[in-house]
């Protein structure tokens, strides 16, 4: 036995004498300080990454941006000449035969080897290697050794806890959720800079079970919203507009949505537990209960599992005459079609929970981007960074707060608080990426003087 290690020992020793990666030695080849930028994710479906990733490339930093293919990258990302994409290969799919218990492992141990080979040998050597949590399962493991290997600073971006996401579907006592945790809060603290979505999160990682050492920054970013959500002001404008993006079905509203007599509502949701749609639901029949609620139309747009057992839901009470005076639509709209129907609206609305109580919603963020003001679910610690009550928007509790705020923001009383709350949001939303960025990634990778 002990000659037995003793030999994997001298292979392993001997493996990496040959095969030594090289090393970064802090000197640029003279096109810009390499960064490689990671997500174990869909690259078209991580905003945040994508935006990273672009502002690294504008202020001279060579990207190679590492992640799956899902759907299409963004369009700068793919003519980009400072970014290269290097496309992870799609693990493959679960078997029905075989079991998750069984395949979960071979999948992690896949992914292991793959990224292990492509940081370690077949990527040159970066200054900085950025990676998203979570996942991170294997991201953060592979990705501290890999830097400690070839010299290179590894940011961690912190946009929630894997090891919350996973309790909120397992149970809190799964044994998964309990391993997850230790892992995840160990290899947490091997991160040299750390970034956050809150600060809320920040100050949480400073404390057990993170205990990031303060020593290593800690920095703050907010999201912000992309370029195409931009609020539009002027009536003619909105006309326009709505009679563009109003799904087909919709469009008998659209006279009385442009004089107001309608009030537009939109929610986007990913029809999932962890955004109780059947909250919306209960506040809108409570609200059409009211004496002479305005007409609500409201547009649910997304994607998701849940989606076909609401619809029923909605049937239902619509034939028990418990919508009256509310129309419930749902759609899935193009980006930039999304985009214009937030500006349009009248009031967002955001269901988002969050599972580690630290987390921001990404779509309350994009509305106020469109001047929209929201109402928004508020119990967790990190709401208000990003909601202001009374200033852009109201938040919620329970089916009665929903529904007592719809009844007074939409009532002609409440004309001049919603004029008040969309000002709040025009404001907020003027606040950009680059801005957020500049001042804070930019300077710690040097890239940006400050
Ligand atoms: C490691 O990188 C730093 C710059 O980040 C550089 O100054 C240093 O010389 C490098 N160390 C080695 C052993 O190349
Ligand atoms: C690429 O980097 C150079 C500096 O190396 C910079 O001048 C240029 O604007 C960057 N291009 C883009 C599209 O970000």
């Amino acid at each position: 036995m002990a000659g037995l290690i003793s030999l994997v020992l001298l292979g392993l020793l001997i493996g990496y004498v040959v095969l030594r990666p090289s090393k970064y030695t802090g000197r640029s080849s003279g096109k810009g300080v390499p960064v490689h930028v990671l997500v174990l994710g869909d690259v078209g479906r991580s905003p945040r990454m994508t935006y990273h990733a672009l502002s690294i490339a504008k202020h001279g930093g060579k990207v190679r941006l590492i992640g799956y293919l899902e759907t299409s990258p963004h369009p700068d990302i793919l003519t980009n000449p400072n970014i290269t994409l290097i496309p992870l290969p799609t693990p493959p799919a679960r078997p029905a035969s075989v079991p998750f218990l069984l395949f979960a492992p071979i999948k992690v141990v896949y992914q292991t080897l793959h990224l292990t080979y492509l940081l370690l040998y077949v990527l040159p050597p970066s200054a900085w290697l950025l990676v998203q949590n979570p996942p991170s399962i294997p991201t953060l493991a592979v990705a501290s050794f890999s830097c400690s290997l070839r010299n290179s600073s590894l940011v961690i971006d912190w946009h929630n806890y894997g090891w919350t996401i996973l309790s909120s579907t397992k149970g809190p006592s799964h044994p998964f959720v309990k391993l997850s945790k230790i892992y995840e809060t160990y290899f947490g603290r091997l991160g040299s800079h750390h970034l956050t979505v809150t600060h809320a999160m920040a100050r949480q990682l400073r404390s057990p079970p993170y205990s990031i050492p303060p020593q290593k920054p800690m920095i703050p970013v907010h999201d912000r919203p992309a370029a195409i959500f931009q609020p539009i002001l002027l009536p003619e404008s909105r006309a326009a507009a709505l009679s563009n993006v109003l799904p087909e079905s919709e469009r008998p509203y659209l006279p009385s949505v442009l004089d107001g007599s309608t009030k537009l509502l939109v929610s986007s949701t990913s029809w999932t537990p962890d955004e109780d749609f059947s909250l919306l639901l209960s506040a809108l029949t409570l609200y059409a209960a009211q004496p002479n609620p305005v007409p609500i139309l409201a547009i649910i747009t997304g994607k998701g599992p849940q989606k076909e057992y609401y619809l029923g839901q909605i049937d239902v009470l619509t034939r028990q005459g418990k919508l009256p005076n509310v129309k419930i639509a749902t759609a899935f709209l193009p980006f930039e079609h999304y985009a214009k129907l937030l500006a349009c609206a009248d009031l967002g609305i955001c269901l988002h929970k969050s599972s580690s109580g630290v987390d921001l919603p990404m779509k309350v963020v994009d509305m106020f981007g469109a001047g929209l003001p929201v109402v928004a679910y508020s119990g967790y610690e990190s709401f208000g960074e990003l909601v202001k009550e009374g200033a852009n928007g109201r938040g919620f509790e329970t089916e009665g707060e929903l529904a007592g705020i719809l009844g007074g923001l939409l009532s002609p009383e409440g004309e001049a608080e919603l004029g008040m709350l969309k000002r709040g949001a025009v404001e907020e939303g003027r606040r950009r990426w680059d801005e957020e960025w500049e001042g804070t990634v930019g300077g710690l990778m040097g890239l940006v003087s400050c």
